[in-house]
């Protein structure tokens, strides 16, 4: 099994988001996949010109040269992984400048699901399998209403299958050095690579390791509590001049 993550973060290597992806696909590779890792920031992408020549001149192909067509290969792979933090209850401008220029993979005539909704056929005939990662600074899963919703919709465009969703209030931790909060991360990691084997394994995440993912990896008014008063010394430090 071949799986692919595309991070959205523009944080990169050094953000919350990239803990979650680095986890997972150490479980999933521990469980024999093959898999890679891309940080949409190291790539060139530009904007959907909205031109439609990937359907009608050259079919298949955007006409912008950037590193597009050498990531749109990847969804030849198994599985997808979309993993962007919360911005503004979305994904990243980055990661949906990702996503709108995958749009060379649908051919351009109509068709109806067997819901009676509109779909494009997908060239290939090949979906791969998603899987959803975020994070977000707030506490409460409220917050991925949204995003839920979004790749629910995308998935459904593409004849996908949403094989796994890793969703992270409080995320604004997982990268953090503090060493009080290394034994809390050590046990929320084992829990992300636990849900990259069971993915390869079984194709799904367990109920049991989706319920302890999903639980606070600090009790939530302790984390607000922390951000704050680390927000308010930032604050402090710039009106000392210290910044
Ligand atoms: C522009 C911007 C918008 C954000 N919007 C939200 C939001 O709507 N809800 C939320 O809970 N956190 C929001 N956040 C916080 C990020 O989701 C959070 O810092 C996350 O841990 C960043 O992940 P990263 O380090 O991988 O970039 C926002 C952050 C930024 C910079």
């Amino acid at each position: 099994m071949r799986i692919v993550a595309f991070n959205g973060s523009p944080r990169g290597a050094a953000g919350n988001t990239q803990v979650m992806v680095e986890n997972f696909l150490a479980g999933a590779e521990s469980a024999g996949a093959e898999t890679e890792s891309i940080i949409l920031t190291d790539k060139k992408i530009g904007h959907c010109r909205g031109c439609f020549a990937c359907w009608l001149k050259t079919p298949g192909k955007c006409i912008i040269k950037d590193d597009m067509e050498e990531l749109l290969e990847k969804f030849k792979s198994d599985i997808i992984v979309f993993a962007s933090p919360l911005y503004v209850d979305n994904v990243t401008g980055i990661m949906k400048d990702f996503m709108d220029r995958t749009i060379p993979r649908l051919e351009p005539h109509i068709e109806k699901d067997e819901n009676g909704e509109c779909k494009h056929p997908v060239r290939t005939g090949h979906s791969p399998g998603f899987v959803i990662i975020s994070n977000c600074g707030f506490t409460g899963m409220e917050h991925f209403q949204v995003l839920k919703l979004l790749f629910r919709r995308i998935a459904r465009n593409t004849g996908s299958k949403i094989m796994a969703e890793i969703y992270r209030d409080g995320g604004g931790i997982l990268a953090n050095p503090m060493l009080v909060l290394r034994p809390f991360l050590m046990h929320y990691n084992k829990l992300l690579k636990k849900a990259g084997s069971e993915l390869v394994t079984d194709g799904r995440i367990s109920d049991k390791i989706q319920l302890k993912l999903e639980k606070p990896i600090v009790p939530p008014e302790q984390y607000l509590k922390t951000a704050n008063k680390l927000f308010a010394e930032e604050l402090q430090k710039l009106e000392r001049g210290v910044n």
